[in-house]
């Protein structure tokens, strides 16, 4: 599984990228708006940090203006991922930017069947929202399981992005469902790196070293 980064926030994104473990770029529009900053400025500074898809959301509601927005968007970078919220107009226009080779995250995914048409359309990436669903007393990762299974039995190539994740548990768990990549806020990235064992043993060790010395 690969690891995404889920924030507008160009900071947060670079420390990120620093770790070495970075392959790709969440947004959406919430977290563009909390930056306070142009949609088209801070997706040009992420696309230049960034090699991996970097997934941009439009806001129109229909598949005309989904469309004009994607055009404008693809032109910022190579590595812009069109996000795409699941409704009937969006499956319309991952089907049309997918036949024109643009990449697609259907977003918003909270069933199987979802991700299932998504595929069909063409999507390169779906994204199950894990942590929504648990708020709502619902199995997320159940929901992961449930569109990898359903992927490999029909050959799809479509990944699976878990979302809307909020704790290392998640992530653990939805690697072993089988998604492909998570995308994750830079407290969850760090809370990964971190087990109390590891920090007594490092304090262990200068303890040790300093004795001898
Ligand atoms: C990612 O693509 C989603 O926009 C994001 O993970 C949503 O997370 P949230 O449910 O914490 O807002």
């Amino acid at each position: 599984m690969k690891f995404f980064i889920d924030t507008a926030n160009i900071d947060e994104i670079r420390e990120a990228n620093a770790l070495g473990v970075l392959s790709g770029v969440t947004t959406n529009p919430s977290l563009v708006a909390k930056e306070g900053v142009s949609f088209h400025d801070r997706l040009n500074e992420i696309t230049k940090e960034v090699d991996g898809s970097v997934s941009a959301e439009v806001i129109a509601e229909d598949v005309e203006g989904m469309l004009e927005e994607a055009k404008d968007l693809v032109e910022i970078a190579p590595n812009i991922t069109i996000k795409v919220p699941m409704t009937l107009e969006g499956l319309k226009a991952v089907k049309k930017l997918s036949e024109k080779g643009v990449k697609t995250n259907v977003t918003l995914i909270f069933s199987a069947n979802q991700a299932l048409l998504a595929a069909r359309a063409g999507a390169t990436y779906v994204s199950p929202f894990l942590g929504r669903l648990d708020d709502i007393g619902q199995d997320g990762m159940e929901l992961i399981k449930q569109i990898s299974d359903i992927f490999d039995i029909h050959g799809l190539e479509t990944e699976i992005i878990a979302a809307s994740v909020r704790h290392p548990i998640h992530v653990t768990e939805a690697a072993l469902n089988g998604a492909h990549i998570a995308t994750i806020p830079l407290k969850v990235l760090k809370q990964l790196v971190k087990h109390p064992l590891t920090d007594a043993g490092i304090e262990k060790f200068l303890a040790d070293w300093k004795k001898q010395s």
